[in-house]
């Protein structure tokens, strides 16, 4: 029998996961209720988790291949871990608009394990919104639209040359040759494993519905944002070093808050491969 404790968080999305050292290679009971947490509540969370980088690459591996993110600076000498940073002197922070990663590619990646290493003494928190429930939300008219309809999500304006994200970013941010894909995903996906239906289409990455321009999709997008993130649909997570979150990007979008300037923020992501989405 598991000591593993799991805590509802606010929002309707979320659960914070007690028990359980992720530093120790985790028998499969534990895993499979873990694994069960994650597809139930979208969103999982851990505390005061004390991991070198091979010991989250572990963890990580147990939930699938490893999706390397191309645009982001590594970990070094761990190549498979993304480093999200913000130094005292940054502007910009990495993740600082509502998005859910990697929607710019075919088959989008699964899910994020962002690890805490250094965290501002205050501030730097990260929202969370519940894409299930933005979806199940709606009116059963814009429902039925939603429903036949495709987006194109890309990466050109955001990580592409000239955006300026790389300067702002002091150049935690690369490769802009390399933000060339554009991906066509249903508006209404239904999620592989919980078999739910959410609303897939992001400010940050959805650029345009498919058939229509960017100047036609912009007002919808703009109602389908705001509709997302009522107060009721968010969570809200505060870090400490050694704190986890682990989100399904099929479910979920996120949002780091820019509010410590100044002060340094420094976490480790790792990024599980997705499959393609219908
Ligand atoms: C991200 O968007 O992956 C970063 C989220 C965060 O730093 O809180």
């Amino acid at each position: 029998m598991s000591e593993i404790i799991i805590n509802p968080a606010s929002g309707s999305i979320g659960a914070e996961i007690g028990g359980v050292d992720l530093s120790v290679d985790l028998s499969d009971a534990v895993f499979s209720e873990i694994r069960q947490t994650f597809i139930e509540h979208g969103l999982i969370f851990f505390r005061n988790q004390e991991l070198t980088p091979d010991d989250h690459l572990r963890f990580a591996k147990r939930w699938g291949e490893i999706n390397i993110n191309r645009f982001f600076a590594k970990v070094e000498g761990h190549e498979q871990i993304a480093e999200v940073k913000k130094d005292t002197d940054q502007e910009i922070n990495i993740g600082g608009a509502w998005h859910t990663d990697h929607s710019y590619d075919q088959i989008p990646a699964m899910g994020s394990i962002l690890l805490a290493r250094e965290t501002p003494k205050t501030g730097g928190d990260t929202l969370f919104a519940n894409m299930y429930r933005a979806y199940e939300s709606l009116s059963d008219g814009l429902k039925g639209t939603l429903e036949s309809m495709n987006a194109c999500h890309s990466s050109r304006h955001v990580f592409g040359a000239h955006t300026g994200y790389a300067e702002a970013s002091n150049q935690r941010i690369g490769n802009p040759e390399l933000a060339t894909q554009d991906a066509i995903h249903p508006v209404i996906i239904t999620h592989p494993e919980s078999k739910r239906k959410a609303l897939y289409v992001n400010p940050e990455f959805t650029v345009n519905f498919e058939g229509w321009t960017k100047e036609e999709s912009k007002p919808l997008l703009n109602y389908l944002t705001e509709h997302s993130t009522r107060s009721e649909n968010i969570t809200r997570f505060k870090w400490e070093p050694g704190s986890i979150a682990f989100w399904d990007n099929r479910c979920t979008w996120h949002f780091a808050l820019n509010d410590y300037p100044g002060e340094k923020r420094l976490m480790h992501r790792i990024t599980v491969e997705g499959s393609a989405l219908c």
